[in-house]
């Protein structure tokens, strides 16, 4: 494709992801990690979600971005290296390059597959912007070397997926990206964040009455039979996802609906029926909360945005 390079840094440790897999499988509370979420199929039903009536968090952040688009553009700059985090279709990207005027826009994101796809659908409409697709599982490193140049960047990191990180995780995973901000001086972060709200809402937005969710949910054992040879009973397992008030997240769940077993290397792994599996946490925050944890990350300068409708918050920090 004609102005994008593509690197793939996913180095696949065949052996070590299905160890990781097993342990979580054998474990006494079953556990599947949500980036196994994200093959072709998962991806297209992502897509969908953000679509869905209940599913207000992208809906927010668009309007968020709208409502405030100009003196977040000035708030960041022109000009900067734009690295996008879990770009996806670049869709929330798309609409920020013309008030950014980037001096490059690098697409980072786990699903190889899309990448290309993405940068090949966006390139006609930014003649002379260098296109960088980057596929790394950048949520344990983020490895930028050859990537980016010295001068500032912008690190992008919308649509709530920082909840998807324990509050330890983020702070981690922030002092990472703060991190590769001190490398470059005069490097930002913008984040967009999910607020609590009304368990209600949150409990329809993550089991909606499509059932599009669900099927997002349930193709993760799909995805797993397909790339390690598992011999999971899709049909065996329910969707299940909650607001945990106490614990201030969602939870995913795949509950097995009578007993059933998944067979690896000879080992047999029972689930009886009423078992789950944690696919998903999804953390909501107040905005002090969030903010304590950008503090802690080692982000000194922090300004806010909140969503129109309230219940969405993004920041710029640096
Ligand atoms: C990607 N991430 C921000 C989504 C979320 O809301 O936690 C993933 C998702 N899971 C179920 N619906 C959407």
């Amino acid at each position: 494709m004609d102005g994008a390079r593509i690197i793939d840094r996913l180095r696949p440790d065949a052996e070590g992801e299905r160890q990781d897999l097993v342990e979580g499988l054998f474990a006494s509370h079953a556990r599947i990690s949500p980036k196994y979420f994200y093959d072709e199929m998962g991806c297209a039903l992502y897509g969908a979600i953000c679509r869905l009536d209940e599913y207000y968090p992208t809906r927010t952040e668009i309007a968020l971005f709208q409502a405030n688009r100009d003196e977040i553009a000035k708030a960041i700059g022109p000009g900067r290296q734009f690295v996008d985090l879990g770009a996806g279709d670049c869709g929330k990207a798309q609409g920020w390059i013309p008030f950014l005027a980037p001096r490059r826009y690098v697409a980072v994101d786990i699903a190889a597959h899309e990448i290309g796809k993405s940068l090949a659908r966006i390139a006609p409409d930014f003649p002379g912007l260098p296109l960088v697709g980057l596929a790394t599982d950048f949520t344990h490193a983020l490895d930028l070397e050859g990537v980016l140049d010295g001068s500032p960047a912008l690190f992008f990191y919308p649509g709530s997926s920082i909840g998807n990180f324990t509050p330890k995780e983020a702070v981690r995973f922030l002092s990472c990206i703060k991190g590769q901000c001190a490398t470059r001086p005069g490097s930002t972060l913008l984040v967009g964040v999910d607020g609590k709200k009304d368990k209600a809402l949150l409990d329809a937005a993550y089991d909606d009455a499509l059932g599009v969710t669900a099927a997002f949910n349930l193709n993760v054992l799909r995805h797993l039979n397909a790339r390690h040879g598992f011999d999971f009973d899709v049909a065996a397992f329910r969707h299940v996802g909650f607001y945990d008030e106490g614990e201030g997240r969602i939870e995913m769940h795949l509950e097995a609906r009578r007993d059933t077993a998944v067979h690896v290397d000879g080992r047999e792994r029972v689930f009886h029926a009423g078992e789950r599996i944690h696919t998903e946490s999804s953390y909501k925050y107040h905005a002090a909360e969030f903010e304590a944890i950008l503090g802690e990350a080692g982000f000194a300068t922090i300004r806010r945005w909140d969503a129109p409708a309230g219940g969405y918050f993004v920041f710029h920090a640096a």
